[in-house]
């Protein structure tokens, strides 16, 4: 198989945390014949530096013509405390997300067992925890009409949705819980909120051609509450895009590590990838950041590809090095591994260059060799 597929290294940690990525790609490419080829653009402040602006044109170009983005992250801390800055980092994320029409982010909430003790919730509520959430993510106030008054003392957003826009990410909610426990929870403010009535009814119409999904509802209030006081009730979470974006940041605690979390943003065209976390300036440059958003949002890039058994491969290799303890340094602080190694790892494992059933103590001596 050949790809053509645009990496995005962006800001703070995102170039040392992707570079892991590319590492555990190229293993899957050699192993299996693959051609990946990629091609390197600017997005965000690292854009702003070199170019003037957070999404030069060359890149929205590159990323049309892609088959796939790869991407790290995205911000930096000089324009968070700066109300007043005209051109911001996210900005080029969210004209990406528009030109390219990524309507849906996909996110799986995952749990580890390895990692259960970090996570702030008791052990019992975490089993069986697996839930993915379908946010929209190119409607909404996000995109809707912005603007502050002459005199600076009032502030406006739009919020709009059209049936369409509904419709399209509704139905990728639905087929996906079909293949999996057959159970959509639409969350909205459906008693507050015109845009929330539009997408109940919307949904409810669809709901006909999918009898197999069993169909629930919960206001955005409540369903905060239910994600940390019963979280394995949940199996596909559908939502608009601004609780999306909240809700997700919540759900991704659950699991113990924000770093560990992979997404897809996928629309018309080419789609995108990405590690859920920030830019995490304060670690950049260090080797310390936990590489697995990025290399598990990888595995969700070869699903895409339809390359599945490559995809669980790296599953596989990334609890492998959980269940052995070869963990970055915001799972243990005291005995942690570098980004690298771990990207050098699980790029060996699925290569096969590391049996399944390698004795921990072939490992330690490896990593006195590694670091
Ligand atoms: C996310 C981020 C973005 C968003 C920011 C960086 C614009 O928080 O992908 O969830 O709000 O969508
Ligand atoms: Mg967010």
């Amino acid at each position: 198989m050949q790809k053509n597929i645009v990496v995005i290294e962006g800001d703070g940690i995102g170039p040392e945390v992707t570079r892991q990525a590319i590492k555990v790609l190229d293993a899957v490419a050699e192993q299996g014949g693959h051609e990946f080829t990629y091609k390197y653009c600017l997005m965000g402040a690292d854009a702003i530096d070199k170019t003037g602006t957070p999404l030069p044109d060359e890149t929205i170009e590159a990323a049309l013509n892609s088959d796939a983005i790869l991407f790290g992250a995205i911000g930096h801390p000089r324009y968070d405390n700066d109300p007043t800055a005209k051109v911001r980092p996210e900005q080029g994320l969210l004209k990406l997300r528009k030109s390219l029409q990524l309507f849906a982010n996909i996110r799986p909430v995952t749990t580890y067992p390895a990692l259960q003790h970090l996570s702030p919730l008791k052990a019992k509520i975490l089993e069986d925890v697996d839930f993915i959430i379908f946010r929209e993510l190119t409607g909404g106030i996000y995109f809707g009409k912005k603007e502050t008054s002459a005199d600076g003392s009032q502030a406006l957003d739009d919020c709009t949705y059209t049936r369409e826009e509904i419709e399209r990410i509704a139905h990728l909610a639905f087929r996906q819980a079909q293949q999996r426990r057959k159970k959509l929870t639409l969350v909205d403010k459906a008693n507050v909120l015109e845009t929330s009535r539009l997408w109940r009814k919307v949904i409810q119409e669809l709901a006909g051609s999918y009898s197999d999904v069993k169909l629930d509802f919960l206001f955005v209030d409540n369903a905060a509450m239910q994600i940390i006081l019963n979280p394995k009730q949940f199996d596909v979470i559908l939502t608009e895009n601004m609780f999306g974006d909240i809700l997700s940041d919540e759900a991704s605690v659950i699991s113990g590590s924000l770093g560990l979390l992979p997404s897809a943003s996928i629309g018309k065209g080419a789609a995108l990838f990405e590690p859920i976390h920030g830019s995490y300036p304060q670690a950049a440059g260090k080797d310390i950041a936990n590489p697995l958003g990025s290399i598990l949002s990888a595995a969700m890039l070869l699903d895409h590809f339809g390359l599945h058994k490559e995809a669980g491969k790296i599953r596989e290799a990334a609890n492998w090095t959980l269940q052995n303890s070869f963990v970055t340094k915001d799972i243990d602080p005291v005995n942690f591994y570098f980004t690298s190694t771990i990207g050098e790892l699980i790029s060996d494992y699925v290569g096969g260059k590391i049996p399944g059933d390698i004795h921990k103590e072939n490992i330690e001596l490896r990593k006195s060799t590694i670091i």
